[in-house]
């Protein structure tokens, strides 16, 4: 039997940070507003021609170092994100040409902030089918070019910040040793437009950017919150225990959970409700925001550099996001 195996991590946020005094310069908020309802006290933002193939760039070199693989022993990369450096190709193939892998395959998942489950998922089932053996899986985002920055997004624009997170994943033989032991993932797209980009669109008559629709805006994500945050205190845990299930693991087996990273309130519930000890969560919202699809492997990395993920420990993910998507996956580290 084959399983597949997380062999290193790696992240990287752009260098200049935006604190929520800072954003105050550019729209109506406060520091106070911001902490309270979501947890967060900074955001790492990109400057000038940075996209999201060059975060992915450095956090998979980071990722590839870790795992002590070279490049030229990938055979797939997987790239989640939703903020692709153009609308097409995809951001793997961008993010290909820069690793200089020319002829591997290259992969886009669109499922936003459950885009990283759901490409270790995929990851996890080709390296089980012996198809593939050393797969290169990045989440990364750059939100800040595609955000309203005035008071008119405000509600939007304080949540999301930009980075990247990378795995690289390979086959081991070992079913009591460091493994994915299983990912689940869902979707309900009756929620599509609770959390959304609505232009530029094909459902348009004529053009896939009317003006009008530039013209209201619709290029900026829009956020039904209360909704979104609704669900995911339902989906989570829901996802969670369906994991554990499936495992026959129970929750206080679990030696550390990294969740997505939406909204500090959501995982704090979360974990309220399933009686998790606050020190079995790591978060990193408060320093980096939401970074999407990045938020999970940028997690993991943080947690093996401060000493929190150590081998041999169980760690459980879920994730909740625009679709609605949601997932969850256990790993044994
Ligand atoms: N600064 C100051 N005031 C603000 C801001 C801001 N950044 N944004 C909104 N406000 C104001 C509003 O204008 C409103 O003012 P009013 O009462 O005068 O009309 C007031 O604050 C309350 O606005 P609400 O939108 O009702 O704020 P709410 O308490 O619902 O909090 C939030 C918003 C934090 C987004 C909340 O709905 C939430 O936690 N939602 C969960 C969704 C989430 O976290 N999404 C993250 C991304 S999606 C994902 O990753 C799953």
């Amino acid at each position: 039997m084959i399983y597949s195996q997380i062999l290193g991590v790696g992240s990287y946020l752009p260098p200049r940070i935006w604190t929520n005094d800072d954003l105050k310069e550019i729209m109506d908020t406060s520091d106070e507003w911001i902490v309270q309802r979501t947890g967060i006290k900074q955001r790492h933002w990109v400057e000038g021609t940075t996209s999201t193939s060059d975060l992915a760039l450095e956090a998979a070199k980071l990722a590839l170092e870790n795992a002590k693989i070279d490049k030229s022993e990938l055979d797939l990369i997987i790239f989640a994100t939703l903020s692709p450096d153009h609308e097409f190709p995809g951001a793997a193939c961008f993010l290909q040409a820069k690793l200089q892998t020319p002829g591997i395959p290259a992969l886009d998942i669109r499922q936003q902030c459950s885009g990283f489950l759901y490409g270790l998922s995929v990851a996890d089932t080709f390296i089980k089918s012996g198809n593939y053996k050393k797969i290169l899986l990045v989440g990364a985002e750059v939100h800040s070019k595609g955000l309203d920055k005035t008071t008119r997004g405000r509600d939007v624009a304080v949540l999301f910040g930009d980075g990247a997170g990378a795995a690289v994943l390979g086959p081991t033989h070992d079913g009591t040793g460091s493994r994915v032991l299983s990912t689940h993932l869902h979707a309900d797209g009756t929620y599509a437009k609770e959390l959304w980009v609505k232009a530029p669109s094909m459902t348009y008559e004529g053009t896939y950017l009317p003006r009008e629709a530039y013209e209201n805006l619709e290029h900026f994500p829009q956020m039904n919150g209360k909704t979104v945050f609704v669900h995911a205190v339902k989906r989570m845990p829901e996802v969670l225990f369906e994991a554990l299930n499936h495992n026959s693991l129970t929750l206080d087996q679990i030696d550390l959970f990294v969740f997505h990273q939406a909204n500090l309130r959501i995982n704090e519930m979360v974990a309220k409700q399933l009686g998790i000890p606050e020190d079995k969560v790591f978060n990193t919202i408060a320093r980096f925001a939401n970074t999407t699809a990045a938020t999970i492997p940028i997690g993991l990395d943080e947690a093996v550099k401060c000493g929190k993920l150590k081998k041999g420990m169980l760690v459980a993910s879920a994730a909740f996001g625009a679709g609605f998507t949601w997932a969850s996956a256990i790993i044994k580290w």
